[in-house]
Order: C-alpha cells, then sequence, then structure tokens
C-alpha cells in the first residue's frame, strides 16, 4: 500500500505531534524536579514507547540510563488478551535503582500492573509509571501513573510508536484507526 494512503486509513488525529511534544517537555521538567540529584533508569516498554523515550529522554537534563523490556499482551488483534509474556527481559538489576516506566497507552492495565508486581520483587528503590496516553474507559485494574500526557476515549489508536499489525508506527501524530481497517 502506498504511504499517501494512509490518512484515509484513519478517523481523527486525537493528538498532534506539536501537542505531545509540548507534553513531554512539560513531564520532562517535573520529572527533572522530582529526581534532582537522583539516577534514573528509564524503562521502555517495547516497541510502543520507542517514540515517548526518544523525546521523553532527550527533554531530560538530569542522568538517566534507559534500558528496555518487551512484553506481549496483544499478538495481531486490538484487544489485550490479558496473558502477558516476556519477550526481552531487562538488562539491568534493579536492586536500589529509581525506576521509571515509560509507556505510550495505559489501555486496560494489565500489562502495567503485571510489570509493577514483576519490578516490585527485584528490589528497586523506586517505581514510578510514565505514560503518553491513558484510557479511562478501558481500564480494568487501577494503575498508579504519576506521569500521564492524555486522556483519550477508548478508541484503538496509532501513530507515534503505537500500531496496528505493526503498521503505522511512523506516525507523528497520534489518530483512531478507521474501523474499516481492522473489521
Ligand atoms: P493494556 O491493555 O495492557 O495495554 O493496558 C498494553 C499495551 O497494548 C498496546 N495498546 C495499544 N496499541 N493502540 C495501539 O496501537 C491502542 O489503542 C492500544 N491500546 C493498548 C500498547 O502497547 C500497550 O502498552
Ligand atoms: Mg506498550
Amino acid at each position: 500500500m502506498e504511504s499517501s494512503d494512509i490518512r484515509d486509513e484513519l478517523t481523527d488525529i486525537l493528538v498532534t505531534e506539536k501537542e505531545i511534544q509540548d507534553k513531554l517537555r512539560e513531564l520532562a521538567a517535573r520529572i527533572d524536579e522530582d529526581y534532582a540529584g537522583k539516577d534514573v533508569l528509564l524503562v521502555g516498554v517495547l516497541k510502543g514507547a520507542v517514540m515517548v523515550m526518544a523525546d521523553l529522554a532527550r527533554s531530560l537534563c538530569g542522568h538517566v540510563q534507559m534500558d528496555w523490556m518487551a512484553v506481549s499482551s496483544y499478538g495481531a488483534g486490538t484487544k489485550s488478551s490479558g496473558v502477558v509474556q516476556i519477550r526481552k527481559d531487562l538488562d539491568s538489576d534493579l536492586t536500589n535503582r529509581h525506576v521509571l516506566i515509560v509507556e505510550d497507552i495505559i489501555d486496560s492495565g494489565l500489562t502495567l500492573s503485571w510489570l509493577l508486581e514483576n519490578f516490585e520483587s527485584r528490589g528497586a528503590a523506586s517505581i514510578e509509571v510514565c505514560a503518553l496516553l491513558r484510557k479511562p474507559d478501558a481500564a480494568k485494574v487501577q494503575i498508579d501513573c504519576k506521569y500521564v500526557g492524555f486522556d483519550i476515549p477508548n478508541e484503538f489508536v496509532v501513530g507515534y510508536g503505537l500500531d496496528f499489525a505493526e503498521r503505522y508506527r511512523n506516525l507523528r501524530d497520534v489518530a483512531v484507526l478507521a474501523p474499516h481497517v481492522y473489521s
């Protein structure tokens, strides 16, 4: 499919590139203040959080390290299976680390609640979550997320790292995927 057709596969643009960048700078300023004098370990959840991590990390002024975890709970569909599998574990030891999990989106919250429980058992000094997007109406478990970019409606979204069947991650905005694409 030609890239010029991509816009026909989207309905609304929910969050623009400019809104994302402004919000990430705002969150980064809060994070810098909250972690002043501390080394932060940013843990990006692959693959959706790649863009958030890249832009958030570059807006931070303090010392950070980055690590990555790959988990899967979705397969090729648009609904969480609730079954989380580790595809790639962290390289870092979390003992006594200040961990900030960087996520693209909190949907049902199932993935993060599983990750938080998993990380808590590894002896971190602190664990917080930064998520660019959150769908309050889709929550199946409550997640204590300290840094949230945008609350969005309960629709399947793509772009800025978020995919449907590995496509659309390269879009600069976050948009609603047209139902005709997946139904
Ligand atoms: P849960 O439901 O466990 O979501 O909070 C976990 C992961 O699923 C992906 N996800 C989405 N991906 N559009 C996407 O492209 C969406 O609307 C969406 N909702 C969830 C995402 O990777 C999230 O971390
Ligand atoms: Mg994700």
